[in-house]
């Protein structure tokens, strides 16, 4: 018998950090992000569980994509412990994402969270338990997702997530992420992100390997304290409309702070590219002269996601048609926006 799951999952993107890990994709610092809507994973997991020997197969666009499977069977033989009929099951993986692959877009939180959702999903068949999609469910797909890759935890909820225990915050988690809806002024809910893509080339350090860095760098404490502090100024300035200044400076700080850390370290490594430094330059200009509340923040590689409110969507795509696009690789940019997070598809 073949069971089948599809679900739509989107990427994020962390204005707090997480940079620096322990044991299985657990963070050494709490991160919070926006959750996206344009980029995101559409995934059909089809599962015979009773197959025999394990067997993967995984399609990219309608295509055999052999390249993606060890990172595929890695989270596979994780999830064995929490689903036993792993073992013995033929996997087939259909996925596309609606970004390219190779655009230098993090794909792995769209792609893992989407696995992790198809999973439990198929999970909760195979135990004929009753499918209600509660908070808990949402947790536990979380914890899944972050077995995949960290930052997917996050992918699971509307709008925010925030990843990592805080004292003080009692449902907060270093195995899950937990939604971070409620607690912001309603006014994010529909904040924008235009990414700017400088550079569609793979990444030359995976973030695994610049994770791993981290464990060596002299400035490590100081860096989880500081994104702890970061994060607490971050859920105040979150709460009313009217501390942007505080909300720029804080997503604008913890995005150079990721870079630096990769330069500080004792193998040194550098992911931005001229054009990410000329846009931060323009940004701070437009936002000088305009007094436009336009931020960047960066994820690890060279494109800039610019975040700014709604009512100045018409006035950035200007900005962006006239000036900022030369940046862009083959004048490529996403517009984007705050999501309501993942989608069964029919
Ligand atoms: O989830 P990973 O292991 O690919 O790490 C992601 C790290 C950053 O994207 C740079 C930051 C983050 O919090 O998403």
């Amino acid at each position: 018998m073949t069971l089948s799951s599809s679900w739509r999952s989107p990427s994020n993107i962390a204005l707090i950090k997480y940079w620096g890990k322990h044991g299985v994709q657990l963070p050494q610092n709490p991160s919070l992000s926006f959750t996206l809507e344009a980029c995101h994973t559409a995934m059909k997991l089809s599962v015979i569980p009773e197959k025999g020997d394990q067997d993967l197969t995984f399609l990219y666009q309608g295509s055999p994509r052999p390249s993606f499977v060890p990172k595929i069977k890695v989270f596979l033989e994780l999830m064995e412990e929490h689903m036993p009929w792993l073992r013995h099951a033929s996997v087939e993986i259909d996925s596309s994402n609606t970004f390219p692959h190779g655009a230098g877009i993090a794909s792995s939180a769209s792609a893992m969270s989407a696995l992790a959702l198809c999973l439990t999903d198929i999970d909760d068949q195979i135990n004929a338990r009753q499918s209600t999609i509660d908070g808990a469910w949402w947790l536990r797909v979380s914890q899944y997702a972050r077995l995949g890759s960290g930052s997917a935890c996050r992918s699971v909820h509307p709008v925010m997530a925030l990843w990592g225990q805080l004292t003080r915050v009692t449902k907060s988690s270093d195995e899950y992420a937990v939604p971070w809806k409620e607690e912001i002024a309603p006014f994010f809910h529909d904040y924008r992100d235009t990414i700017l893509v400088v550079s569609a080339a793979e990444k030359s350090v995976s973030s695994t390997a610049g994770h791993a860095l981290m464990r060596d760098l002299p400035y490590a404490s100081t860096r989880y304290d500081e994104a702890r502090a970061n994060t607490w100024k971050l859920i105040n300035a979150l709460r009313s409309s009217d501390q942007l200044d505080e909300f720029i400076r804080i997503c604008e700080s913890e995005a150079l702070q990721l870079h630096a850390l990769m330069m500080m370290g004792r193998s040194p490594f550098m992911l931005i590219a001229p054009g990410t430094v000329s846009i931060i330059h323009e940004v701070w200009r437009y936002r000088k002269e305009t007094n436009i509340p336009v931020c960047f923040t960066l994820d690890a590689g060279p494109n800039v996601h610019l975040l700014y409110p709604a009512q100045y969507a018409d006035d950035v795509r200007r900005w962006v048609d006239e000036v900022l696009i030369r940046y862009c690789a083959n004048g490529f940019f996403i517009e984007d926006r705050v999501g309501n997070g993942p989608e069964r598809i029919l």
